[in-house]
């Protein structure tokens, strides 16, 4: 029910009161499904979604209503199977964040010993792959899948961005912001939170670090993993396992202060990291892991310069102006596509008081002068830029598109930016380079359709000789410009969101 309230508010009175009537005239045919929010889920257990809401279908309640079980609304027609808390209709976990099922009658959700949300065409968007006997909902938040004496699986163990309280997070556990783009994880003694910049793996880049200060207890080699835990005592903390001591506390606003409401941290889509409690009305922000603007990994998105101070953003390019939250469209791959090696696809800006925000956290090479830390760079076909530091000599290199760069008073840190060719130089030169792209591709068709010609001529003379189709054959994969590249890997982040709706 308050999920329908919250859906409520956004609807102006008259609706409000043309939907009352629709109520009242029809809720004795109201479909079954809508209302049937159960306790547990048995064997038998089967449901679809309801086309008429909106946003929220609730299933499954836990024993003080305080949170509940369903489909979730996605972009209007997508479907995840989510956990609400009901009072705020904040989602706390996501059954299938990679792959959003359909809003239709045809997607079903059903318990037969696992809970599995598939579609007719056997599609399977998720299941548990357990043999359990019942679903509940814990009055943590934790959904479980249990026999009568065991527990097969449960939703604390497959965290999406959000972490309750007292929820466990191990090391081989992570939380990925809602655009795919962070992650937070655990090392052997650290909490790091990474950004993926580049699309494949293994090229995460650490953003923030924070070691276990081992004040209460140390971490003592072997003798079990650590894991985390939001504690109800307000602190984010970091234990090892076996020991109830915290190897580490990072301490809320509320620290040794009780809140009614639960508390949670989530990774947010800008890479933050906060915490929260329910005041009983909203969320309230009880820690950020990064406070200072400038200090997120990509606050001004890519080719950004973050203001020092005021944290206002603009272009490293001067010629570019900072609108709609970017400055160049983003990009990706990197200069080696072209088969050549050093690929001089690209222009190049060049900038002096900048950092980067985490330059701490990454590896560095020294080199003697500003000059040969650009050139390290710039023969490197995978460095997309490099910025010094004259006063240590550290040059540090970027192996993925520029993101945003703080400003800082210093003159003496300096950058190098390549940008790929074509992309600050926005419609006209997109109209240019189709232009170019014709004319190219008429030309290397004559060229081919010559050069066929040629050769049939030539073989109706020689008869044999095979040998030279192999030239012939290798042309068309010559035929894709960098640009059209862009396009084909532009859906990172729907790739990493929702690879879906199909
Ligand atoms: C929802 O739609 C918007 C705009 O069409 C898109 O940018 C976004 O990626 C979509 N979200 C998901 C989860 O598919
Ligand atoms: C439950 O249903 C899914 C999807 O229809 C199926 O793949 C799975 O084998 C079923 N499990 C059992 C135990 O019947
Ligand atoms: C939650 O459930 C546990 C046992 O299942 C119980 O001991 C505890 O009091 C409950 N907490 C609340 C707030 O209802
Ligand atoms: C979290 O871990 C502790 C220690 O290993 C354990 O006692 C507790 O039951 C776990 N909590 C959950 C919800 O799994
Ligand atoms: C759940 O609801 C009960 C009563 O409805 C309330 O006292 C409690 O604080 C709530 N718990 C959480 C974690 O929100
Ligand atoms: C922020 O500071 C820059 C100069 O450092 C200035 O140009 C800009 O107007 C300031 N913006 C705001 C919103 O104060
Ligand atoms: C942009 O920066 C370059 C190099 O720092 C400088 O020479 C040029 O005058 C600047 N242009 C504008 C419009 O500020
Ligand atoms: C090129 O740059 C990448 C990433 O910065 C680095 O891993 C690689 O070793 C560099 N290659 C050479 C030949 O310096
Ligand atoms: C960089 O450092 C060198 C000597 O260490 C100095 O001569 C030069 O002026 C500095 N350049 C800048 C831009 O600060």
């Amino acid at each position: 029910m308050e999920t329908f309230t919250h859906f409520v508010t956004h609807l102006s009175s008259t609706k409000l009161l043309l939907i009352t009537l629709t109520l009242l005239l029809y809720t004795p045919t109201w479909p079954s499904s809508a209302a049937a929010t159960q306790t547990e889920f048995l064997r038998d257990f089967k449901a679809t979604p309801d086309p008429s809401i909106q946003t929220f279908q609730s299933l499954l309640a836990d024993p003080n209503g305080n949170f509940s079980l369903g489909f979730l609304r996605v972009n209007k027609t997508q479907l995840a199977l989510a956990l609400l808390h009901v009072p705020s209709s904040d989602p706390l976990w996501l059954a299938n964040p990679a792959q959003l099922a359909r809003w239709s009658d045809r997607t079903t959700l059903v318990f037969n010993g696992s809970l599995v949300l598939s579609d007719p065409q056997g599609r399977v968007f998720w299941s548990t792959h357990t043999k359990g006997d019942r679903v509940v909902l814990l009055n943590t938040s934790n959904v479980q899948v249990q026999t009568q004496s065991s527990v097969l699986w449960q939703s604390f163990d497959f965290p999406t961005n959000t972490l309750v309280e007292n929820q466990n997070f191990t090391s081989t556990m992570s939380l990925v912001s809602s655009n795919g783009l962070y992650s937070m994880r655990l090392g052997s003694n650290f909490m790091g939170l990474y950004a993926r910049f580049k699309s494949g793996s293994n090229s995460d880049q650490i953003y923030w670090r924070h070691r276990a200060m081992e004040v209460k207890a140390e971490i003592v080699e072997g003798k079990g993993p650590i894991y985390a835990q939001v504690n109800s005592d307000g602190f984010l903390g970091m234990y090892q396992t076996g020991n109830s001591a915290p190897v580490d506390i990072q301490p809320f606003n509320t620290f040794h202060r009780p809140v009614n409401g639960l508390r949670k941290v989530r990774l947010e889509p800008d890479g933050n990291f906060n915490g929260f409690y329910w005041e009983g009305s909203k969320w309230v922000p009880d820690f950020q892991a990064i406070s200072l603007p400038c200090e997120l990994p990509s606050r001004c998105g890519a080719y950004g310069l973050c203001g020092a101070g005021n944290g206002s953003c603009s272009c490293l390019d001067n010629r570019t102006e900072f609108r709609s939250g970017e400055c160049f469209p983003v990009q990706y791959g990197d200069f080696c596509s072209g088969g050549l090696g050093e690929i001089s696809n690209f222009w190049v800006i060049r900038k002096s008081s900048v950092e980067l925000p985490y330059k701490e956290l990454m590896g560095y090479q020294t080199t003697s002068s500003y000059g040969e830390c650009e050139r390290v760079c710039e023969r490197n076909c995978s460095c997309w830029g490099a910025v010094y530091n004259n006063a240590s000599g550290f040059c540090y290199t970027m192996d993925y598109p520029i993101q945003t760069l703080a400003g800082v008073g210093d003159e003496s840190k300096m950058g190098y930016f390549k940008v790929r060719e074509g992309a600050g130089r926005k419609k006209m030169n997109v109209g240019f380079g189709v232009g170019i792209g014709v004319v190219c591709g008429a030309l290397v068709i004559f060229v081919g359709v010559a050069g066929v010609w040629s050769f049939r001529a030539w073989r109706r003379k020689r008869r044999g000789g095979g040998g030279g189709t192999k030239r012939f054959t290798g042309q068309d994969g010559g035929l894709s410009p960098g640009p059209y590249e862009d396009l084909g890997s532009a859906s990172f982040r729907s790739i990493e969101m929702g690879n879906n709706g199909r």
